[in-house]
């Protein structure tokens, strides 16, 4: 069986692609590398022995669809493919618009046409706004307060209303909680382009020495430090979840909207005595105000997926940081050598 994994050189991406592969699965890389780099495939490469299809090409762009469509038997997509800087968004929400919505559309168009009619969407706990309570379940109701969460929210929809008008199709809907951590290798990884905007990027580059300080934005939440709680899963329980959707795909008639989180959430400064512990290395931080639009805590119920897809995450949070950290000191520049 054939996957075109759309946005297959990110970071989430180059992790399942090796899990694919292990799996028995063909595939090919679609990404536009606007930001990833050739890098990761070529170590991809390198983890699982083999030369992965690559394809440049943009998933706006009809005719690098066709070309990927045209030279591959493509059975499934896996669409990893988007912008999805929160802050950006804000400042350019057209583009996101115009990438994620736009994107995910000419993508399905062009899948139709082939006659390729499964997809597993990337999907986010952003869809579930400022939740009520948690852990999450799928069934909350759906809200964004941003663009980035209101392109997931629509296409969200708009793949629901293809099922309606199409029930051939086959989607499974995947809304992962906080990915990170990295492969055992240490060879491929989180590459943030700039400052990063998310938690382990920023501790482990501040442990690394690329940033002096990490700033914990809020320590008067209601949580159990006052800071943060997120439910942070290791990208490649993450990755496995996507081989469990692909497996189980065909043997589901409806649209599946599945969380992947692991159901325990940790708070900022947790989440940093983890990392000092398992790095031994000493992360200077300062309490600085609340992030605009942060929510206070945010955890999954994952047992659907458990029941669905047999799927479990099985990684805890000392791996996660101990994976981010192999990473982060052996590729002090990221891909950039
Ligand atoms: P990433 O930026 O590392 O990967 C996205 C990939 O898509 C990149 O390789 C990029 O070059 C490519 N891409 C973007 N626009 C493209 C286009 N128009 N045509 C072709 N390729 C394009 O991000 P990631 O963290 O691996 O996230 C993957 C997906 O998961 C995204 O859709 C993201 O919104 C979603 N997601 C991520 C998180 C997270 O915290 N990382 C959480 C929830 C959902
Ligand atoms: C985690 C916690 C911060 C940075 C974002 C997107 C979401 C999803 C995942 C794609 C929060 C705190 C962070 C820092 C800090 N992406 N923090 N100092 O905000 O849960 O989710 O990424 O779908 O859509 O919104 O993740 O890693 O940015 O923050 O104190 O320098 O760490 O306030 O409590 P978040 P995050």
């Amino acid at each position: 069986m054939r996957i075109l994994v759309t946005g297959g050189a990110g970071y989430i991406g180059s992790h399942t692609c090796i899990l694919l592969v292990e799996a028995g699965y063909d595939i090919v890389v679609f990404d536009n590398f606007c930001n990833a780099s050739k890098e990761s495939i070529l170590r991809v490469d390198k983890i699982v022995g083999k030369t992965i299809p690559l394809i440049e090409g943009d998933i706006r762009n009809k005719e690098d669809l066709t070309r990927a469509f045209e030279a591959y038997a493509i059975d499934a997509v896996i669409h990893f493919a988007g912008l999805k800087a929160v802050g950006e968004s804000v400042e350019k929400p057209l583009a996101y618009y115009d990438n994620n919505i736009y994107g995910t559309l000419i993508l399905c168009e062009v899948m139709a046409a082939h006659g390729c009619k499964s997809i597993v969407f990337s999907s986010s706990a952003t869809v579930y706004g400022d939740p009520h309570s948690t852990p999450i379940t799928e069934d909350f109701p759906l809200s964004a307060t941003n663009p980035y969460g209101r392109s997931k929210l629509f296409i969200e929809e708009m793949l629901r209303d293809l099922y309606v008008s199409d029930s051939e199709w086959q989607i499974i809907l995947l809304r992962y909680f906080n990915p990170i951590g990295a492969h055992e290798s240490g060879t491929i990884g989180e590459d943030p382009n700039g400052i990063p905007n998310n938690l382990l990027p920023f501790i482990a580059q501040t442990a690394i020495g690329t940033r002096a300080c990490l700033s914990v934005f809020g320590d008067d939440y209601d949580t159990v430090d006052g800071t943060g709680v997120r439910d942070y899963i290791h990208v490649m329980d993450l990755a496995d979840g996507h081989v469990k959707a692909l497996d189980k795909m065909h043997t589901f008639s409806e649209v599946m909207t599945i969380n992947l989180g692991t159901g325990k959430g940790y708070s900022v400064l947790e989440v940093l005595k983890a990392f000092e512990r398992t790095s031994g290395k000493n992360v200077p931080y300062v309490i600085a105000p609340r992030r605009t639009g942060d929510i206070a805590s945010c955890f999954a119920d994952p047992s659907y997926a458990q029941k669905i897809l047999q799927w479990r995450a099985k990684r805890g949070i000392e791996e996660m940081c101990k994976d981010s950290w192999r990473w982060q000191s052996s590729n002090p520049n990221g891909y950039k050598c």
